[in-house]
């Protein structure tokens, strides 16, 4: 059988630049070199022990069945419960959907918000996905050059300005990947107040929420109830794996929502959800906490001693675990002469054996002068690394 009508949505969606640099590492590895990873976008550590024993638990009681396709009545009781206590906020569970990590609520919410020829805004650099999450539902993802004046942010400015005849909302992430950095409250309600003045509509990714390392924890729905929010237990709850994630919707659109879970999903994963339950034990949250001042530790090294070595880091991020940094100053180091930002990373992996990805993925904005670097790996392993570029980059005094 031959497939050559594939659907020409696919001409929109990209292939991860990032699992080509990912095949190159592990096939340094294969010829016996040791590679830092600094290019994954998860946590290095995993979930807390009372999520695994509530995994075994849930197993072994035969709790495997298909839940409700909004998700179990306790699990989504809990994240209602877990938004009154860290944030203030009064969520009604209705509200909350739990789906099979981030991935599946952006992507219902865009099943459910975007039609052909439906524009979105997003900045330029973006999660590479959300364009395509977009593209998916034949809609044109909008993105707009977001540098670090802006936080790497949208801003109210720019949403009106970029604001078509075509356009029916805005998708941001704060903080965000690959940047790290969070959009002030004051902007995200200003580009609230515009979107919703048009009638659009307004998806806040919020999957980097519980790992913010200045200032206090926000949400956007503490701004608006009128907006769809994204979360995911991969990040801050370190379940990547476990595919769990949840969102929260305005009361009109739960029904909607819910008929396309029960579609396309059925249900998130049964076990999943029952070992969930139990990050919001307060030993489970006491553990999370302490990890997310490890990765504080982590960025408070990571950023100054990539300064040190020639990177430019504009805006200091204030969560997740990535840093966004200008390479610019140190293109002159690549192996042949003309090299970018994606050279660099090849030359980097190649010479001293630390991963690492370029602005490619994120947009065309910053592709050419920028790296991402993710510190969701042990402080020894950073420490190794600095050191290893400052070799390639020629200091040896390093
Ligand atoms: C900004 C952002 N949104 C969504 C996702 C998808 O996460 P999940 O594992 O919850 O599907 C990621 C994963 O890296 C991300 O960085």
């Amino acid at each position: 059988m031959t497939f050559s009508h594939l659907a020409s949505r696919l001409d929109n969606i990209a292939p991860f630049h990032v699992m080509e640099l990912a095949k190159m590492a592990a096939a340094l590895e294969q010829q016996g070199r040791h590679i830092i990873h600094m290019g994954i976008g998860e946590p290095d550590f995993t979930a807390a022990p009372l999520v695994i024993e509530a995994a075994a638990r849930a197993m072994a009681d035969g709790k495997m069945q298909y839940t409700s396709a909004t998700g179990l009545p306790a699990l989504r009781a809990a994240i209602s419960a877990h938004y009154r206590q860290a944030f203030g906020l009064d969520i009604a569970p209705e509200r909350i959907i739990v789906t099979a990590g981030a991935s599946a609520a952006l992507l219902l919410a865009c099943a459910a918000l975007v039609e052909k020829g439906s524009e979105v805004l997003m900045p330029d650099p973006s999660y590479p996905c959300n364009r395509h999450f977009v593209a998916a539902f034949d809609g044109q993802a909008k993105m707009i050059a977001s540098g670090p004046d802006q936080r790497f942010q949208l801003s109210d400015e720019t949403v009106r300005q970029h604001w078509s005849e075509n356009t029916r909302g805005v998708l941001l992430a704060s903080p965000s990947n690959p940047t790290g950095t969070s959009i002030l409250h004051s902007e995200l309600a200003k580009i609230i107040a515009t979107v919703r003045g048009k009638g659009g509509f307004a998806i806040v990714d919020e999957i980097y929420q519980g790992l913010t390392y200045d200032g206090e924890p926000f949400s956007a729905l503490s701004l608006a109830d009128d907006i769809i929010v994204i979360n995911s237990f991969s990040k801050y709850f370190n379940m990547t794996g476990w595919r769990l994630g949840w969102m929260v919707v305005p009361e009109s659109l739960a029904a909607p929502i819910e008929k396309l879970a029960q579609n396309l999903f059925i249900c998130p994963s049964a076990i999943a959800q029952h070992a969930a339950l139990a990050c919001f034990e307060p030993d489970s949250l006491a553990l999370y906490e302490a990890r997310k001042s490890e990765f504080k530790r982590r960025r408070d090294y990571l950023v100054p001693a990539l300064v040190e070595l020639g990177f430019k880091v504009p805006v200091m991020p204030d969560g997740a675990f990535y840093v966004y940094a200008d390479c610019s100053a140190l293109l002159k180091h690549c192996v042949k002469d003309g090299g970018d930002a994606d050279t660099l990373v090849k030359d980097v992996l190649n010479q001293v054996g630390v991963s690492m990805v370029s602005g490619l993925d994120f947009g065309p904005y910053t592709a050419q002068h920028y790296i991402r670097l993710s510190y969701a790996t042990s402080m020894e392993n950073l420490q190794e690394a600095v050191r290893r570029l400052g070799l390639f980059l020629g200091k040896n005094d390093v």
